[in-house]
């Protein structure tokens, strides 16, 4: 059963207490436990469309890329920064179907409490089938139901960080781990996509800086995949923003693709809070 101790009501701010099936704020503000043990914190005036965030085929096309282990070696990175940090409440904001959470998990104390949130709704149910120890919540980054200052490390997978909430429930000295495509990263695929492949650098960390947090440690991972078949290339790009992008050629010209070799190219930054916003 979910532990509601450090969620917060998404309309009011207030605690949640576990009523029955449900969480509810001294407001009288309800949000049902699904059975499958995720809860839905996203009211419906946070909400910019019916179905936000990454359609249930992204996910499912997600999920069979991720467990076919091509991004194993992302994972273990992430989790060799996170475990000698030593959290005791750990968020990954923007969580997806929970394919690197599950695995962190996994390397820290069983008395950790684990948080992942996203904004689609596919995909935290997806994540729910995964762990049933994680607690699991559609929300957004742009507000995380949780208690202030409770938060040791958020972690941000491929996401979209949101700096100044970040820096309202992170405990002072708290750690953003933030995971960016660098560079070279699935060049061999833009290639065939892009008539011009445009490499840009990792997302700029500004207004990271303007909210009080300080860039303490950058490291990079860079490797060639083995040969990957038209089925998980065909994953691939539905869980990039390259097939939204491109061409109807470019796209033509990579669903074509039997096999290809990618580089992957990956940069891990973390942030400390030093002050606030
Ligand atoms: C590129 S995917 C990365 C998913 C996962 N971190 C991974 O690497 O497998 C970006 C994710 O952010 C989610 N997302 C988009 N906007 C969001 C927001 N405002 N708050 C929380 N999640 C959001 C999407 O639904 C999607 O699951
Ligand atoms: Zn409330």
């Amino acid at each position: 059963m979910l532990n509601p101790s450090l969620l917060i009501c998404p309309l009011c701010g207030e605690s949640l207490q576990a009523h029955g099936s449900s969480l509810v704020c001294p407001q009288r503000h309800s949000f049902d436990v699904a059975r499958q043990g995720y809860v839905n914190l996203l009211p419906v005036q946070h909400k910019r469309s019916r179905e936000p965030g990454d359609s249930a085929e992204m996910i499912a096309a997600r999920g069979r890329f991720l467990d076919a282990g091509i991004y194993q070696s992302i994972s273990e990175q992430l989790n060799a920064m996170v475990a000698p940090l030593r959290p005791q409440v750990v968020l990954d904001a923007g969580c997806g179907e929970g394919y690197y959470l599950q695995r962190l998990y996994a390397e820290l104390d069983a008395d950790v409490q684990v948080f992942g949130l996203d904004i689609s709704k596919p995909a935290i149910m997806a994540a729910a089938r995964r762990n049933k120890h994680v607690h699991w919540l559609v929300a957004s980054n742009k507000a995380p139901p949780l208690q202030a200052a409770c938060v040791d490390v958020i972690v941000v997978m491929f996401g979209f960080p949101d700096y100044a909430a970040f820096a309202k429930v992170l405990r002072p000295g708290g750690q953003v781990i933030l995971v960016d495509a660098a560079e070279d990263h699935l060049l061999q695929l833009r290639e065939v996509i892009y008539p011009e492949v445009r490499k840009s650098a990792p997302p700029s960390i500004e207004r990271a800086t303007a909210c009080g947090f300080d860039l303490v440690e950058t490291q990079a991972l860079r490797y060639q995949t083995p040969s990957l078949d038209q089925a998980l290339l065909a994953d691939l790009l539905l869980m990039t923003p390259h097939l939204f992008r491109a061409s109807r050629e470019g796209k033509a010209a990579a669903e074509a693709l039997q096999q290809l070799m990618l580089t992957v190219d990956v940069c891990f930054r973390r942030l400390r809070l030093t002050t606030g916003c």
